[in-house]
Order: C-alpha cells, then sequence, then structure tokens
C-alpha cells in the first residue's frame, strides 16, 4: 500500500525509529529495497532524484512503484521525490503518484543572504500548499550540503564546490529553522550538518568537528514536534570501497557518516536517512568482481543478480539499525 511521508514519519516519531530513504532508478533497485523491507518487515521510502526521473522516465518509474506496491502487499511505500528543484516538478511527481516530494528551495538559497532565505521560504510554503490539497507531504531544506573541512559547499549538480564557507555559514540556523517550518508548514525538514553528497564526505572518521550532530539535538530540542531529514547520510563502508578497489576499481580512501552517528541522530529527531551512494557502491562491486572474476561472462543478469543481492543486504542492514524492521 502507498503511504505519505507525513504518515511514515509521524509513525516513525511516535514509536522513536528512523527511516532509510533509498534511491531508485531501476528495477533492480526497487526490488533489493523491497526484498530487504520484506525479510525484515520494514516500511520504506523509495525515492527518485529529478535524473532517475529522466533515466528511466516518468511512466516507467511510476508503473514500477505500482508493480512493487502489489508485489510487496505487506510493506507501506512512501514515493518520494528527491530534490525538487521547482513547483513543476514537485506537481508532476505528485501526478505521477509520489505521495510525497521534496522542494529543494535551499539549491538557490545557498549563500544565505536574506533574499534567498526569503525565495526559499515562498517557494516551499507555495509547494506545501499546493501539496496538501492533494493530500502529499513536504520535505523542505534549509542549510547547505558541505565540508566543515575544507568550507566546500556542494554545487546543485553535485560536481564540485560553490566557494569556501565558514561553519555558520553551512550548518543549519535552529532560530531559522524555527522561522522556517512555521512559515512553510512543511512536513520534514533537511538539515545541514556538515554532510554531503557522495563518497567523498570526510578525510577521516569524522568527529564532532567535522560531523555537527549538535546541530541536530538544538534542532531537535527547538522543533521537537519536526521530522528531520539527514542527506549524505552513506557510511560508506571500508568493505564495499575494498571490494570495488580489489576488482579494478580507483576509489581513493574515504569516509562517510558512520551508522552510530545516524542512530545517534535517530534519538534526537531524525526520522528520514537519504542513501544513495552506499547502494551504488555496493551494486558496483558485483558488477566489477564478476567482469574480472569471469570475463567470458556476457549475460547482464549473472552481474546483476549479485548486484541486487548486495544492495539488498546493505539495505537490510540500515532497517535494523534504525529500528525500522519489524514496523511495517
Ligand atoms: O541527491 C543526490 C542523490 O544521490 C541522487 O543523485 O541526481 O545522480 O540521481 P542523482
Ligand atoms: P549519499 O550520497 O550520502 O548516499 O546521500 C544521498 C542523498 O542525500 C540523496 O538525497
Ligand atoms: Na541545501
Ligand atoms: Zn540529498
Amino acid at each position: 500500500a502507498r503511504i505519505t511521508l507525513r504518515q511514515l514519519l509521524d509513525h516513525a516519531a511516535e514509536q522513536g525509529y528512523g527511516v532509510p530513504a533509498f534511491n531508485i532508478n531501476n528495477m533492480e533497485q526497487g526490488l533489493a529495497i523491497m526484498e530487504a523491507a520484506k525479510a525484515c518487515d520494514a516500511p520504506v521510502i523509495i525515492q527518485a532524484s529529478r535524473g532517475a526521473r529522466s533515466y528511466a522516465g516518468d511512466i516507467m518509474l511510476s508503473k514500477m512503484i505500482d508493480a512493487l506496491a502489489e508485489m510487496y502487499p505487506d510493506n507501506p511505500v512512501c514515493m518520494h521525490q528527491d530534490h525538487g528543484n521547482n513547483e513543476a516538478t514537485c506537481m508532476t511527481a505528485i501526478r505521477h503518484g509520489f505521495t510525497s516530494v521534496m522542494m529543494d528551495g535551499s539549491l538557490e538559497a545557498d549563500m544565505k543572504t536574506p533574499a534567498s532565505y526569503e525565495y526559499n521560504v515562498a517557494i516551499t510554503e507555495r509547494v506545501a500548499r499546493m501539496a496538501h490539497w492533494v493530500g502529499a507531504s513536504v520535505e523542505g531544506e534549509l542549510g547547505v550540503l558541505g565540508s566543515l573541512e575544507t568550507g566546500e559547499a556542494e554545487a546543485e549538480d553535485g560536481s564540485g564546490a560553490e566557494g569556501k564557507l565558514s561553519h555558520s555559514q553551512l550548518l543549519t540556523d535552529p532560530d531559522q529553522a524555527v522561522d522556517f517550518v512555521l512559515r512553510t508548514k512543511v512536513d520534514a525538514l533537511a538539515i545541514a550538518c556538515g554532510t554531503s553528497h557522495g563518497a567523498y564526505k570526510f578525510s577521516r572518521k569524522p568527529d564532532g568537528d567535522i560531523l555537527a550532530m549538535k546541530v541536530i539535538e538544538e534542532i531537535h530540542r527547538k522543533l521537537p514536534n519536526t521530522h528531520l531529514v539527514m542527506h549524505g547520510s552513506s557510511s560508506v563502508p571500508q568493505e564495499l570501497q575494498d571490494i570495488i578497489n580489489e576488482f579494478g576499481g580507483e576509489m581513493p580512501q574515504t569516509f562517510g557518516v558512520p551508522v552510530e552517528e545516524i542512530v545517534r541522530g535517530i534519538r534526537h529527531g531524525v526520522r528520514k536517512v537519504n542513501i544513495d551512494t552506499d547502494c551504488r557502491m555496493a551494486m558496483t562491486g558485483q558488477f566489477r568482481k564478476m567482469a574480472v572474476s569471469k570475463p567470458a561472462e556476457f549475460d547482464p543478469r549473472k552481474f546483476l543478480k549479485p548486484a541486487m543481492d548486495a544492495m539488498r543486504d546493505l539495505c537490510r542492514e540500515r532497517f535494523e539499525a534504525f529500528g525500522t524492521a519489524g514496523q511495517a
């Protein structure tokens, strides 16, 4: 059955668990997520980026979600637009059956000027009003995904720095978060706490200087009834880096967000945890392993099945660690 983000996160808050939001681009990722959810009785958030929508096509994605909901009737599914950039992206998502949208007005607001903040409030409030008319949920974002080590903000396309910003310019301001939620009426708020998208988050295991979990605790104190969202929450496990590199990959050593830090966030109001990179790495490790160890193989299923199984196992670990398991 379909469920909205609001319904799912209200339950998560009542019961004190978090829900991983995994990105989907193709059938194999959808099956991996649902197999994991079925195995541990978890509700799911499946999210599609604008890139995913143009890769698979809106009709394909939408029918795929219908198929998954029919194949796994016991696992409630929230279908969410990841990083919507404007009203059109959000409304067309809802038209294709998404039950939730992210209106990321912070993409334009990264320099934290008063004008860009007002732009974020206005567009997010507009999308929330429209989405709520038709029963869909809305996630907004305040703050800049970027590195507290280098002060480098992420460009909208994730390609690199937009400039050097200080800690306080990157992190979500708790008082501004209160104003933002009040004015926009979002169902969930994505915050910035020093994480960034992709595999290269930290050059060492993060401590409190570069992963500012304290910000989450402070926002939760001021907004105890707002569901918080952590983007850039892949853990970039060493084992997955090692498999990729053992079979011809060239990923420089890197560190992600430790699962225990996310679990700490869940104790302080984090309800949605966005994970894409870990799933990509789990799949790609198996593609590489097959390509190198079975060079005569040319049936794509022989690559895709182990990849799917590796992503399923990763998803299940997150469901279990975040307390989502058993909550379907
Ligand atoms: O927010 C970023 C997600 O990992 C989606 O990435 O835009 O390459 O599909 P994408
Ligand atoms: P990762 O790149 O850490 O998996 O983050 C994904 C994300 O935040 C999608 O919105
Ligand atoms: Na942002
Ligand atoms: Zn994100």
